[in-house]
């Protein structure tokens, strides 16, 4: 997703604004710019590609030299990948950057046209940058908010005015802003770590304030362009944990650090051996009226809310749906007064998800997020709200954040199983000790399953498409995994209900097509094993993860490759058994030559629908 950041104070800015735009590289990304005022004039450089190109461009070209700027990092939505449609872009007095989309761009510009203005570029950005140019009346403020009522969609805007040569301005509505404040200087991000490296000290910016940057003023104002006073936050991050700390790809620094994840997490929300989440909005007398509970996600938040959906049916019988945000939102779904809807999203910022949230309250429903980005759009609805405690998950693909969202379905689970008096507190200070038993399975599987993985990893290389097959829990599981491998990888895959094969996908199989077996619940394993020989009989190489006691018990040359997990508490597997299919797939992207942090078309934050 589009990345900005924005830069006034007396560093040089080209440099800042690179940067800064570095650590947004995780959101995805095909253009880079950046426009900086030299001498009064705005002088802008961009281009389609990496930020390597843009900085070869700036070498080559001449660097804008001076203190003021902005810089954006372009993921294409209007219009393809080119120079011409890169960021920043402007009207003849005004240049901006802009994450989001302008929904009613088409009939602005036909206005614009109309008016004789003309367009260099596809984007619905410049729209935005020639309506600011052609309402300008000398007062940016002003100027903003007239264009503001104008505009329809979702937008970040980092703004500057030709006519003000020593400060920028920004305005957001539904995609995510925040001002940062340093000493004599200050900053625009779409995110806190594009900063980190300068200041801890931010300001959220809220849906229409418009906020205005000098190097030692920060001022906001309302959409009535009355001035307000914001609360000063401070990042808790360190900048350690945005960098790679010695790993060669965030990616697999994540996965390592899913131990520690999972631990923050859950220690926080146990008290006296038994599920605690007051602090998050929620109590056993609460949770005993809901009667009906839908999940909704998008991608791997949505698979750890499949596996929920397994493990708060079986311990608290209370029904539950898993949707895609993107159809629930748009199916007329059957939501009742006083149901509960689920919201999973490690960036909190999921168009889709946001939307089927906001649906979900407008009909009555109680609304709990599962969240990792504090303060987003989806972690400040909410009526409830438990955050995942994993700090920046910077790779696109999610290790870490998925980890901690399974950590915290099963504590809720717990609770609601409290709550519906399914399970004795006995039972349920059994299943929380296991709960903190897991970040040790991890850690074991960590160290003893990712030599073989990467070993197994060097036969994924050459398939075409590989077949990922388990049942229940391990099903869910197998879901994660397969899309996992997808996205880094790029070898298609599916996951497929192994009893289900025989209807049909078994055909695909010959000795071409790997299969990716997981077995970790005991009372089905011997149907799983029954699938793998059917896949094996027709020539299929199989890779099974399953527990170790599962391996002991397993006929000679049943699978091509075992990789063994610790037997834990059979519910709580998923936690342990997702790691080597992590690895599997970051191996497998390394080894095709892949860059696994930022996979070719993917987004970490998906801010358009
Ligand atoms: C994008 C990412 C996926 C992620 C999904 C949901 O598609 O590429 O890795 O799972 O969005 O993101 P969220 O931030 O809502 O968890």
């Amino acid at each position: 997703m589009c990345g900005i950041v924005g830069y006034v104070g007396p560093r040089d800015c080209s440099d800042v604004l690179v940067s800064a735009l570095e650590k947004l590289e995780y959101r995805g990304y095909d253009s880079a710019g950046i426009a900086v005022f030299e001498d009064n004039e705005i002088k802008t450089v961009k281009t389609k590609g990496k930020l390597e190109n843009l900085k070869e461009k700036i070498s080559t070209e001449g660097k804008p030299d001076g203190h003021v700027g902005i810089g954006h990092t372009r993921w294409a939505t209007h219009g393809e990948p080119s120079d011409v449609n890169s960021h920043p872009h402007s009207g003849a007095r005004v240049t901006i950057v802009h994450n989001g989309i302008i929904e009613n761009y088409l009939e602005l510009k036909e206005f614009l046209v109309s008016q004789g203005r003309t367009f260099l570029s596809d984007t619905d950005t410049e729209v935005v940058a020639q309506l600011l140019d052609y309402k300008y009346n000398g007062d940016p403020l002003e100027t903003i908010d007239s264009v503001l009522a104008e505009v329809k969609g979702s937008f970040a805007l980092g703004i500057m005015f030709k006519d003000f040569p020593d400060r920028i301005f920004a305005v957001r509505r539904e995609s995510p802003l925040i001002v940062g404040v340093g000493d004599g200087e200050s900053f625009i991000a779409s995110d806190v770590p594009a900063i980190l490296q300068y200041t801890r000290d931010y300001y959220l910016l809220e849906h229409d304030e418009i906020a205005t940057l000098a190097a030692d003023s920060v001022t906001f104002v309302d959409e009535h362009l009355q001035p307000i006073e914001k609360e000063l936050k401070t990042a808790d991050w360190d900048m350690e944990a945005a960098e790679k700390g010695g790993y060669a790809h965030y990616m697999i620094k994540e996965i390592h650090e899913q131990p520690t994840a999972i631990k923050t997490t859950i220690i926080p929300r146990i008290r006296d051996g038994l599920p605690c989440l007051e602090e998050c909005g929620i109590t056993l007398d609460k949770l005993k009226d809901f009667k009906n509970i839908t999940i909704v996600a998008c991608g791997t938040a949505m698979h750890a809310g499949m596996v929920g959906k397994y493990v708060i049916e079986d311990l608290a019988r209370v029904p539950v749906n898993v949707d895609i945000a993107s159809e629930y939102r748009y199916r007329n779904p059957i939501i009742n007064k006083g149901d509960l809807v689920i919201i999973i999203s490690q960036s909190g910022e999921t168009a889709d998800s946001r939307e089927a949230m906001r649906l979900a309250k407008s009909r009555g429903a109680q609304t709990l997020a599962i969240v990792n980005a504090k303060g987003s759009s989806i972690a400040r609805e909410a009526d409830m709200l438990i955050y995942t405690l994993a700090g920046p998950e910077i790779a696109v693909a999610s290790t870490k954040a998925y980890i901690t969202q399974l950590s915290v379905m099963y504590l809720f689970a717990f609770e609601l199983a409290l709550a519906k008096e399914t399970i004795s507190v006995a039972e349920c200070k059994r299943l929380v000790a296991a709960l903190l038993k897991m970040p040790d399975a991890v850690e074991y599987v960590i160290d003893n399953c990712e030599e073989k993985c990467k070993y197994i990893a060097t036969k994924l290389i050459a398939a075409d498409s590989l077949l990922y097959i388990g049942r229940e829990l391990d099903y869910a599981l197998s879901m994660e995994g397969s899309l996992k491998l997808k996205e880094v990888s790029y070898i298609h895959s599916e996951s497929y209900a192994a009893g289900e094969l025989k209807h049909g996908t078994i055909s695909l199989i010959d000795k071409d097509m790997p299969v990716i077996a997981v077995a970790t619940q005991t009372d089905i394993i011997p149907k799983t094993i029954s699938n793998i020989v059917e896949v094996k009989s027709r020539g299929a190489k199989v890779i099974l993860v399953c527990t170790d006691t599962c391996a002991r018990a397993l006929d000679e040359g049943v699978a091509d490759y075992v990789i063994e997990v610790p037997h834990c508490e059979e519910l709580l597997m998923p936690i342990s058994a997702v790691v080597p299919l992590q690895i599997l797939a970051y191996y497998t992207a390394v080894n095709k030559g892949n860059d696994p942090d930022k996979p070719r078309n993917l987004a970490k934050s998906v801010t358009v629908e």
